[in-house]
């Protein structure tokens, strides 16, 4: 399995994997795979974090870091991280963490933040957010808002800004 940053070349077939991944009652594209195309296409892209997992020519996973705020202070926003239902549970999910942790950490990023299951997330290092002085931008996310910060000083403190498309989701 190879994990590297996609190209334009590789958006549809990355778009699909996160579309089966989470999937939608209805049928037509999911929320996460729209706002992966907003994404794409604002401000906040990064290229050298949006990384996908590659077997045998075949894209089965993905995940984005985009740029996000604690204030004035940049920061990093993870999400969507998809993996092809197919593929799920034989750590491809695990390969792509790892790989956007230390790509971000290269980069001299300081700290990433995301919403998700803490059972999933904790083993990659994140915590409470609200344990290193970060808020949710929703305080109702509680436990499920967590941060890993990068550079080992302290990051910031405050209120988390994702990128623009996340306020639609
Ligand atoms: C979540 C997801 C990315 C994990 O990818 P994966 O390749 O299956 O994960 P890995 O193989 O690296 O890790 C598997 C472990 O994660 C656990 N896990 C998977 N999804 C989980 C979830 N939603 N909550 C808690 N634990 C989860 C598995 O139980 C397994 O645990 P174990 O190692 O203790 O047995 C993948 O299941 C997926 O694409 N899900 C649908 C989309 C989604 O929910 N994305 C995350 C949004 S926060």
């Amino acid at each position: 399995m190879l994990i590297r940053p996609e190209t334009l070349a590789d958006r549809p077939a990355v778009l699909d994997v996160v579309s089966r991944a989470f999937g939608s009652p209805a049928g037509g594209e999911p929320v996460e795979a729209g706002m992966l195309r907003a994404l794409f296409e604002d401000p906040g892209y990064l290229a050298h974090l949006s990384l996908l997992a590659e077997q045998d020519g075949a894209v089965i996973g993905h995940v984005i870091c985009t740029r996000g705020w604690i204030g004035t202070v940049p920061a990093l926003g993870l999400g969507p991280l998809a993996v092809d239902p197919a593929r799920q549970g034989a750590g491809v999910g695990s390969a792509l963490m790892r790989g956007v942790i230390a790509a971000g950490r290269s980069a001299g990023e300081r700290i990433i933040c995301l919403l998700g299951s803490p059972a999933y997330y904790h083993r990659f290092g994140f915590a409470d957010a609200r344990s290193l002085g970060i808020e949710a931008p929703d305080p109702r996310w509680g436990e499920h808002f967590m941060a890993l910060e990068l550079s080992g000083g302290p990051a910031a403190a405050g209120r988390f800004r994702y990128a623009a498309p996340f306020e639609d989701l």
